[in-house]
């Protein structure tokens, strides 16, 4: 019986894999006869993606855009909002080319189309996964219906520095949860099958070190060894390329003085070779011509580097069109490459199902009724309530109802900035502030009263470079004190005090670092005049990026963490204050005392003269004037209730080649609320060929429990987890001695020893 069972499994396996060939097969006889079938001029315009240029609903034929995609000159275009428009682009293309190939939409889909989630930093706060995993195919599905097929997202580019803007694009300083998060968005974005009318390709980017930009400064000069590449920086890609990304985006930075635009080893050798990647490469927005710049030739041949690296696709720059003709008559290029570039993008085509239906993503119906959705919303509601982190919390959250709340601050009643950096879709109009969201819940079980208290910044220029692309905060053209007596005068009365403070929206994101990362003055001094009225306060702190908060984790009673929370911002952080939902969060991304510690980060390496006793300590390794903590450690958020760790069991403290380790703990909601918790596994590998960070994540199970609830959490350790890649960049474990830890975050972890040999 099991053995016939066996043979019939394995018969269905051959015919699925029988069907899968011949699937593949035919889509690769299609784009085969296709290409035979195109002029040289039509491949290059395969390889060319423009941005969007604005045209009138209706004229599409007279748009700067119609005459270049008449000419064949066009593989795609990015960043248009309409449905409507992209239909008659697409059947323009599909009526007036010889060949009538269909145009690849894409767009800058990074944390939601119109529904949108908080920022992926703090996405990657929920530690959640199968909830990232939903806002990405929310976000899939509304785009699909409006037209798109193509996002640039998930961004894993790891970084440990605060000051770099794009901090809150990505996922914090963790490779292994950035892996996870990787792997969860691209299955969000792309589902199962690419060619169904509500998925859509999924570009991880910045490939690669983008983060790693010297100073925090964007777009600058990365530099590391392999090893570090390797271990920690590299996985994430790598993880996107192995949930099936299908395309990638290399980043705008250098690697080994190469950009990586043009950098053969890191497209053809690591990206192409060693990680079996089989989609397509699109540069970043002008990479490819920039490379003048970094000084690697003129405009010829920096196209020429790029597709000799394996770049297929160049965004805005227009330098495959209008050299690799030329760069090919003269040996620099061959025709073979072309042909390459030009496949990968076809099959990406094929694959999306426009061959067979070039309007497929263009159904106005869906358009009209899937987008912003009452119920996307309210997933998104939830999805941004499980995002927030409660830094601290001296009895004042949550606000208990039947309170007057005074609600102060310039971001209480700025719903633009809701939905943080990166929100093309957005439409920041409809977006729930936080006074809005607020009063609407306390309804008339209290009282909210509301004060600006502050600009954003005292000066106008600072405050305009934070707010920019449909992210006002309208100037009050008061005196700082005039309104900060006002906002004292509103709270006199209150119960208790709740401070909207942070950044704009626009102060990280693209183009966005920053040489200091405290609260801007205007704000600290309006936070520091509530808090010395002695009434209870919590700062609710919007921000893109951990910021120094050593005066507010001194002074304040209460900090809760909101990020960018998206669209229904207001309402879910209503929803957090007043205890409907108990914050879970916990920080991806370590918060530094101050800007001089950066890079401060969990997984760091020991050096030889490790801190081990107190600081300071002369002729250890710490500062004279600031201690090696974070102020707030990777992994940490707190709770309205609290949770209790029992002591760490693993199944056996000498383990040999491939056996398995459990480890368990027992973790028991001892307070009066029901809550969720994030219950963390790291590991110590003692000594090895290189040297090891002194912690590494390996595991994280987010549970909840009911008060008095506790449940047994356990972990599954295989040498495969152990694995590192080597001084040969060889990817394996060494035998020896391991420290396993278990903790509510990186710091304060119970730990047991493990020895495991080969
Ligand atoms: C950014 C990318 C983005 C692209 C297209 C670039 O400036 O670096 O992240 O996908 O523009 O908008």
């Amino acid at each position: 019986m099991k053995k016939n069972l066996l043979l019939l499994a394995a018969l269905m396996m051959s015919v699925v894999a029988i069907s899968q060939t011949s699937k593949d097969t035919k889509r690769q006889k299609f784009v085969n006869d296709l290409l035979a079938k195109m002029t040289l001029e039509e491949k290059l315009g395969q390889l060319n993606l423009p941005a969007s240029s604005d045209f009138v609903t209706g004229a599409v034929s007279s748009s700067d855009i119609a005459q270049k995609v008449k000419d064949g000159k066009v593989g795609g275009v990015f960043n248009i909002r309409s449905v409507t428009k992209i239909k008659e682009l697409q059947e323009f293309a599909v009526n007036n080319t010889r060949l009538h190939i269909p145009l690849l939409f894409g767009m800058d889909v990074i944390h939601g189309y119109k529904t949108i989630f908080p920022i992926p930093l703090g996405m990657s706060a929920t530690w959640d996964m199968p909830l990232i995993e939903k806002s990405a195919r929310i976000a899939a599905s509304e785009a699909s219906a409006d037209g798109i097929q193509w996002t640039f997202s998930p961004m894993v580019d790891l970084t440990r520095d605060p000051r770099w803007g794009r901090t809150s694009e990505g996922n914090g300083e963790d490779a292994f949860l950035s892996s996870a998060i990787a792997k969860a968005m691209v299955h969000g974005y792309q589902g199962d099958d690419l060619s169904a009318p509500n998925t859509i390709i999924s570009c991880v980017k910045h490939y690669a070190l983008y983060g790693a930009a010297e100073g925090g400064r964007d777009y600058n000069t990365t530099d590391m060894s392999r090893v570090r590449m390797y271990n920690e920086y590299f996985p994430p890609y790598k993880a996107a390329v192995d949930a099936g990304v299908g395309s990638v985006m290399v980043s705008f930075n250098e690697i080994d003085g190469v950009p990586a635009s043009g950098n053969k080893w890191l497209v053809d050798d690591v990206l192409r070779k060693q990680w079996k990647f089989n989609g397509f490469v699109v540069s970043d927005y002008t990479g490819i011509p920039e490379m003048t710049n970094h000084g690697m030739g003129d405009f010829q041949a920096v196209n020429a580097l790029a597709l000799n690296a394996g770049v297929d696709m160049d965004m805005v720059g227009e330098g495959f069109l209008n050299t690799l003709k030329k760069s090919m008559g003269e040996g620099k290029v061959t025709l073979a490459q072309i042909n390459k570039a030009c496949e990968r993008i076809l099959l990406a085509k094929y694959d999306l199902g426009l061959f067979e239906d070039p309007y497929r993503y263009c159904n106005e119906q869906r358009s009209a009724t899937e987008v912003f959705t009452a119920s996307n919303r309210a997933e998104a509601r939830k999805i941004a309530s499980q995002s927030f982190v409660l830094l601290k919390n001296n009895n004042v959250l949550p606000i208990a109802a039947g309170k007057t709340i005074a609600l102060v601050g310039p971001l209480a009643d700025a719903k633009e900035n809701m939905t943080g950096t990166w929100s093309v879709g957005a439409e920041n109009s409809k977006s729930v502030s936080l006074l809005k969201g607020l009063t609407d819940a306390v309804g008339t079980n209290g009282k909210v009263v509301y004060a600006k208290g502050s600009n954003l910044e005292d000066d106008a220029e600072m405050q305009n470079r934070q707010t920019m692309f449909g992210k006002d905060i309208a100037r009050d053209n008061r005196s700082a004190d005039e309104m900060i007596k006002e906002a004292l005068a509103v709270s006199a009365n209150a119960d208790v005090i709740v401070a909207a403070i942070g950044e704009g929206a626009e102060s990280s994101g693209e183009s966005a670092s920053k040489s200091n990362i405290d609260i801007p003055e205007a704000q600290k001094r309006l936070l520091k005049a509530l808090v010395a009225t002695g009434k209870p306060v919590a700062l609710v702190l919007f921000n893109g990026r951990p910021l120094t908060l050593s005066w507010e984790k001194e002074n304040v009673p209460a900090i809760l963490d909101v990020w960018f929370a998206g669209s229904e911002a207001g309402d879910a952080i209503a929803d957090a204050l007043l205890g409907k939902v108990n914050p879970s969060g916990k920080l991806s991304m370590s918060f530094p005392q101050n800007v001089g510690q950066i890079p401060v980060y969990y997984n760091h390496k020991n050096t030889g003269r490790p801190l081990t006793g107190k600081w300071f300590s002369k002729f250890q390794s710490n500062y004279i004037d600031v201690s090696n903590e974070p102020l707030y450690p990777f992994g940490y958020g707190l709770s309205y209730t609290k949770f209790e760790y029992g002591d760490v069991k693993v199944s056996s403290n000498a383990l040999k080649g491939n056996q398995k380790l459990k480890v368990s703990v027992n973790v028991k909601n001892t307070g009066a609320v029901a809550g969720k918790e994030v219950v963390q596994l790291y590991i110590r590998d003692e000594v090895g060929s290189i040297t090891r960070p002194v912690q590494e994540l390996k595991g994280f199970d987010k549970i909840e429990l009911a008060p008095g609830e506790s449940k047994d959490v356990s972990f599954e350790i295989t040498p495969e987890l152990l694995k590192f890649y080597n001084g040969n960049l060889k990817f394996d474990w060494e035998a020896g001695d391991f420290q396993i830890m278990v903790g509510p975050n990186s710091k304060e972890v119970k730990t047991v020893k493990v020895t495991w040999s080969k």
